[in-house]
């Protein structure tokens, strides 16, 4: 296994602007007796030829205060570069124009209860590094060092680069998933993400933990947003299914609600969303993968047991209507999909559902519904009527009898029956005449005496 990362490959991390900026703190730490350090996951990444995903930076100053980072920032960075500091862990994040990044201070973290948040020090990059969930996730790179010429060495303490070699995820002492039982949780994210194993060591040291619940008292927002990850870690390589089927063998998923499983039916569509998340069928704006993930894994799960996890997650607002409404939308959705022919038909049932329900849709569809579905999403939804709603009110439209004649015009251009604007006006001129005629009819009926009806 390599002891050292190619220099080159370490700076292609960052684009050209950013590189200037972390050549200068660099030297700047350099120059007070600091080190500045790029740590954790990328550094993973890169000794697994894996694509980085976020980039943080990690500056050693034992004994400094917790502003250091944000002043050593300011001291060496041209102005333009805003430096905000903030946060218990004294995080300095810079950004220019578009581009942030965070630099955190090297610490040590103490918990006074199993859970809790730590109370934080700052402290070196040894101490750091082995606070840290797994080994693999505990090795660094010195940046402000010159040493090593064209390859950066790595900084190694905890034996992290053996168990990448052995492909296994280790925590790094005995009380590690007591003092944070989210890593529980992180481990099956990140070891389906990479194919590591937890070690046995560490699959002992879970079992205890969870045998002394040590879930129960970790707030659903913390427990959720691992959940959110597994959701949308798929443009990393993730397949969800992957990561609840550790988070179920383990006992997890149990200590989330003791009712909760991974349903064999939900294991197709998650797979299929887990696709369309790293490689999307159409674009989306604002997606939030984690209800499509929930909708897809919950609604095969008895009713009581969803609304119990949703609330231990606790899942607020639109998301839960979005998830505890997704079995019965699927169903009626589905067959009156199967059952739709032509794009006006299909345009007519999709119009106006979330972006959500449209992902969870596609993803527990046949193959004939699920190309019925993405053609909408990718071509139809956007498509434009050279009639609008504004012409149907100046022929005396309006309400829901606008609404319905507009549908109607729309699905007969996604037919193709309808070529141009006089054509949609011509037959929004019939559709009118008729309406008219039938009131007419029915005004008739009703004031005719009752003898001649
Ligand atoms: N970390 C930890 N315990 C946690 C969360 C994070 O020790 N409960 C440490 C790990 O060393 C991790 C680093 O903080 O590498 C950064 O956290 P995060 O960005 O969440 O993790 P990554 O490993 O970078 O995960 P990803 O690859 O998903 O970005």
């Amino acid at each position: 296994m390599t002891r050292s990362v190619r220099r080159d490959q370490v700076f292609r991390l960052f684009d050209t602007e950013m590189l200037e900026l972390v050549e200068a703190l660099s030297a700047e730490s350099a120059a007070r007796g600091f080190r500045l350090c790029l740590v954790g996951g990328p550094v993973r990444d890169l000794v697994l030829g894996r694509p980085v995903g976020d980039v943080d930076l990690l500056l050693e100053a034992p004994g400094q205060s917790r502003e250091i980072a944000a002043e050593l920032a300011r001291s060496c960075l041209p102005e333009a570069v805003k430096v905000v500091g903030y946060g218990r862990f004294g995080t300095a994040r810079l950004e220019l124009g578009a581009m942030k990044l965070d630099v955190a201070l090297a610490r040590t973290e103490r918990y006074r209860s199993a859970g809790a948040l730590p109370t934080v020090e700052a402290a070196t990059l040894e101490e750091d590094l082995f606070r840290r969930d797994f080994s693999a996730n505990a090795l660094a790179m010195d940046l402000s060092s010159d040493a090593g010429g064209t390859r950066m060495p790595l900084i190694d303490p905890t034996g992290g680069l053996k168990d990448i070699a052995e492909r296994r995820l280790r925590i790094l002492h005995d009380q590690s998933f007591h003092d944070d039982p989210t890593r529980a949780l992180r481990a099956a994210r990140i070891g389906a993400r990479l194919g590591f194993g937890l070690d046995r060591g560490s699959r002992a040291r879970l079992r205890r933990a969870l045998s002394e619940d040590v879930l129960a008292p970790v707030s659903g927002d913390r427990i959720r947003r691992e959940f959110e990850k597994v959701f949308s870690d798929p443009t990393q390589g993730l397949d969800p299914v992957l990561a609840l089927r550790h988070m179920d063998r383990w006992g997890l998923l149990k200590a989330v609600d003791p009712g909760l499983t991974l349903p064999s039916d939900a294991v197709l569509p998650l797979r299929r969303f887990g696709k369309a998340v790293s490689d999307p069928p159409w674009s989306s704006k604002r997606l939030r993968s984690w209800v499509v993930g929930l909708s897809i894994w919950l609604a095969d799960v008895p009713a009581g047991v969803r609304q119990r996890s949703l609330r231990r997650l606790a899942v607020r607002g639109e998301a839960t209507e979005q998830v505890t409404g997704f079995p019965r939308f699927r169903s009626q959705k589905l067959s009156a999909l199967g059952k739709a022919r032509g794009r006006g038909a299909v345009d007519g049932l999709l119009a106006g559902i979330s972006e959500e329900n449209l992902h969870a849709l596609h993803a527990a569809a046949d193959p004939a519904v699920r190309k019925k579905v993405s053609r909408w999403a990718a071509e139809d939804r956007s498509e434009k009527i050279p009639v609008t709603g504004s012409d149907l009110l100046k022929l005396g439209l309006e309400g829901a009898a606008l609404g319905q004649v507009l549908a109607r015009l729309r699905a007969g251009f996604l037919d193709g029956e309808l070529m141009n604007r006089e054509e949609g006006l011509a037959l929004a001129h019939e559709l009118l005449r008729r309406r008219s005629s039938r009131a007419s009819r029915a005004q008739k009926a009703r004031t005719r005496p009752k003898a001649d009806r």
